[in-house]
């Protein structure tokens, strides 16, 4: 036990309390991230608290001064944290009211730890998905730079990883963007939700003294502000939303990584790596591994793993706060930490990586991928599918039986003929896909289009 009881709350207290209470109740050292946010926080406060008479015009400026102070001591690293300082809020209150004892006793006035804490927390998160969004965008610009590029190169689509049908390169990038366009907008909603200010709510039935939410909602930028004290501390839905939105952008960066792993495998042999995005072996001299695409895949557990933790942590809450809810910071912290550091690293990789356009060819004009094109030639003579399936379906077996080339067996049928056989020339099935949102290159050129009006509309949104 400590001699004396430097917290805030110590006035009940005889004794101080015990070390291993005090290391698994601190959370400085993790919310101490949110500095800015609670002295932006407790600044619109005492605003308010002067608006409202109160405090005196020189309180306010006094404890104004003081905040001022603090927010230079942190941001310059030279903040001297004490063994009482719990937490960020309870940091920032002792400081100010070192640097302005009088009128810093009053900074709590009308306030909660618990109304504090939550409205923290969403400025912080307001900020950062914010720049999340921004930063799946500059992905989503270097995708579709990429597929602007590559024009008509081609490759061959799959399903059950087996080779399906052939479609452009740019179609296949797309295909990514448009998952990337959802997590986009996922985040603008869920910052909708961010967007409520708990301020006033005080520990969690508001307050006797003529305070106004309204205000300080106002003051600190939020577009609405809180219906229900009660829900107001004890909501966390936005930490479990944004959590969510992550886990499943780490699904899709995932995805990506997996085709990228997939595709700069020798036996594929789609892409190469550049030297600056990939690593080496300590043994195998002849390796370059695409680390970057394996931890994009790996990060993606984590993400799920703090959206299912923390839904645990809610799942058993009465209302209103319970100290539970200090386990919201770390994971959420963790995750945009994770998230970003796995977009950049993986917009770098795409971004500097080869297209090896005449493998993805070579692998694409396989006549086998244009089976389907060869059925639908006899739809279009007024064949039913299924009779059209099964004649082609047999000529395929001929070809695998060793009674001769595809092409050759296709010519020589005398449903199909020399005319089908064309539909299995190079680039020839992947041209014919012409129907919206499919992969040939006139569709693709006005899934372009698309794409780019949806970016730039996202773009606006969120300037
Ligand atoms: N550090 C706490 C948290 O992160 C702040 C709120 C403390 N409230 C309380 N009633 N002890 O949740």
């Amino acid at each position: 036990m400590s001699e004396s009881r430097s917290q805030l709350w110590a006035g009940r207290f005889d004794g101080g309390p015990a070390e291993a209470l005090q290391q698994l109740n601190d959370s400085l050292p993790f919310d101490r991230r949110m500095f800015a946010q609670d002295i932006q926080g407790s600044w619109a406060h005492v605003t308010m608290l002067a608006e409202v008479g109160i405090l005196s015009d020189e309180e306010r400026s006094q404890i104004h001064d003081a905040l001022n102070e603090v927010e230079r001591e942190m941001a310059t690293g030279v903040f001297e944290t004490q063994a009482g300082d719990e937490d960020i809020h309870t940091a920032v209150e002792r400081r100010v009211t070192e640097l302005a004892p009088e009128a810093g006793g009053k900074i709590h006035t009308g306030r909660s730890r618990n109304d504090q804490v939550a409205t923290d927390l969403r400025l912080w998160t307001k900020r950062e998905l914010h720049e999340l969004a921004q930063l799946v965008i500059t992905f989503q610009e270097t995708l579709l730079r990429r597929a602007e590029d590559v024009g008509d190169a081609y490759l061959p689509a799959y399903t059950h990883l087996q080779q399906a049908q052939p479609v452009t390169l740019a179609h296949h990038l797309l295909a990514h963007c448009w998952a990337l366009a959802r997590d986009v907008e996922r985040l603008v909603q869920t910052l909708d939700r961010v967007d409520v200010s708990p301020l006033g709510a005080g520990a969690l039935a508001g307050s006797s003294l003529p305070l106004q939410p309204e205000r300080t909602a106002a003051l600190l930028g939020f577009a609405k502000v809180f219906d229900n004290s009660m829900d107001a501390v004890s909501d966390r839905d936005f930490v479990a939303e944004a959590l969510f939105d992550m886990s499943l952008l780490g699904v899709h960066l995932s995805r990506i990584g997996e085709e990228l792993i997939l595709w700069s495998s020798t036996e594929f042999g789609f892409v190469s790596l550049d030297d600056a995005f990939s690593t080496g072996s300590s043994m195998m001299p002849q390796k370059k591994n695409p680390d970057i695409a394996e931890l994009a895949r790996g990060k993606a557990g984590r993400l799920i793993g703090h959206l299912t933790g923390f839904l645990t942590t809610l799942k058993g809450l009465p209302l209103t706060y319970n100290k539970d809810l200090q386990e919201d910071k770390e994971p959420l912290f963790d995750a945009c930490d994770t998230i970003r550091l796995t977009l950049l690293a993986l917009d770098g990789m795409v971004g500097s990586l080869t297209f090896n356009t005449d493998t993805m060819a070579m692998q694409a004009d396989n006549p086998f991928a244009a089976a389907t094109d060869l059925a639908e030639f006899l739809v279009n003579k007024g064949m039913p599918f299924r009779s059209a399936h099964h004649v082609v379906g047999a000529l395929v077996r001929s070809a695998l039986a060793g009674e001769g080339s595809l092409p050759a067996l296709v010519a020589a049928s005398p449903e199909l003929g020399p005319e089908a056989a064309k539909l299995m020339e190079p680039g020839a099935s992947m041209r014919n896909r012409t129907t919206r949102g499919g992969g040939g290159p006139a569709a693709t050129a006005l899934e372009l289009d698309r794409f780019r009006s949806v970016l730039t509309a996202a773009k606006q949104g969120l300037s």
